[in-house]
């Protein structure tokens, strides 16, 4: 009898499928992908592979972010309601009314929202170049919409000293992460370092050692020499960290950092994913080819 893990690994090569999995997905998720990333370096495993098949275990943006820029490859999301509640704070419409207010603002979106939003924007970013983004790609602009995260957009302005024309949006996950927690657990552990998402309040990323996207988190638990890390982003990015670093001990800075969303998608649908071919994910042809642009110029920028 063949275990799940078997039938994946036989439908998966039967299909040239390649299965993505971010790094807040659930630990045997993570096990059986062929890459393991944050939203950068997913989308670029996706626009280079030569798969034909693209089975994203992640959220609706980011399956919806690679099929915009491989039009031609099959692009499954295991769980069809895996969405994510950041990228629903902002509409087209509200984006449109807010440019309408600003006719010479430059518009920069963070990659969580939806195509339609991509399409109204001139430049799109992760947590992992944004900085860059702003410092190098809008050095010129005078002003600059940046939607919808109001906390990254705060981080970013404190980096690089711009201002920005923010939106109200905030990830439900990052956000209950509060200072308290921070420095309860550095109480605790007195000689771990302090790590934290760029989505978590400016009153948690000012206490941190260090601030980055998912990938740049895991980047600095192998090169940092403190064995023990105080994590403040979802808590899944744990497994990864420990699979990567066994002598070092990780500490999630808050239990209540669980992203519901990213913890849909199972061994069982990632199997069901590719037996019945579901669930695709196809942008509107229009909308996909305006949110093209800035999503190529996005991967251009690789920390
Ligand atoms: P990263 O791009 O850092 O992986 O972040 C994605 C995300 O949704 C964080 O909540
Ligand atoms: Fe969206 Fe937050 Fe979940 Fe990331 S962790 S997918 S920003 S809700």
């Amino acid at each position: 009898m063949e275990n799940i893990i078997q039938k994946i690994q036989k439908l998966k090569r039967k299909r040239q499928a390649v299965i993505l999995a971010h790094n807040y997905q659930r630990p045997e998720v993570q096990d059986i992908a062929d890459f393991v990333g944050d939203s950068l370096g997913l989308s670029i495993q996706a626009a280079s592979t030569d798969a034909k098949v693209i089975v994203f275990c992640g959220v609706h943006f980011m399956a919806e972010t690679a099929k915009i820029f491989s039009p031609e490859k099959t692009v499954l999301l295991p769980d069809p309601d895996a969405g994510c509640p950041m990228a629903d704070m902002i509409t087209g419409e509200q984006l449109r009314e807010l440019k309408a207010r600003h006719p010479g603002a430059k518009v920069l979106c963070y990659v969580n929202t939806s195509a339609e939003v991509k399409a109204e924007c001139d430049l799109c970013c992760t947590s992992a170049n944004a900085v860059t983004m702003v410092r190098e790609v809008l050095k010129g602009a005078k002003e600059i919409i940046f939607a919808p995260d109001q906390y990254l957009a705060a981080y970013v302005a404190e980096q690089t000293g711009r201002s920005f024309i923010t939106w109200h949006g905030f990830c439900p996950t990052h956000a209950k992460i509060l200072p308290e927690d921070v420095e309860r657990e550095k109480a605790l552990h007195p000689n771990a370092v302090f790590i934290a998402h760029p989505e978590c309040r400016p009153a948690v990323t000012h206490l941190a050692d260090k601030v980055a996207s998912t990938e740049g988190m895991c980047r600095y638990v192998q090169e940092t020499p403190a064995t023990e890390i105080i994590v403040g982003t979802e808590v899944g990015i744990i497994h990864r960290m420990k699979k990567e670093n066994p002598e070092k001990v990780f500490y999630p800075v808050s239990e209540l950092a669980v992203c519901p969303n990213m913890k849909r998608t199972t061994l069982e649908k990632v199997l069901w994913s590719l037996e019945d071919n579901v669930h695709e994910v196809n942008p509107p042809a229009e909308i996909a080819r305006r949110a093209y642009a800035s999503i190529e110029r996005m991967l251009n920028y690789r920390p």
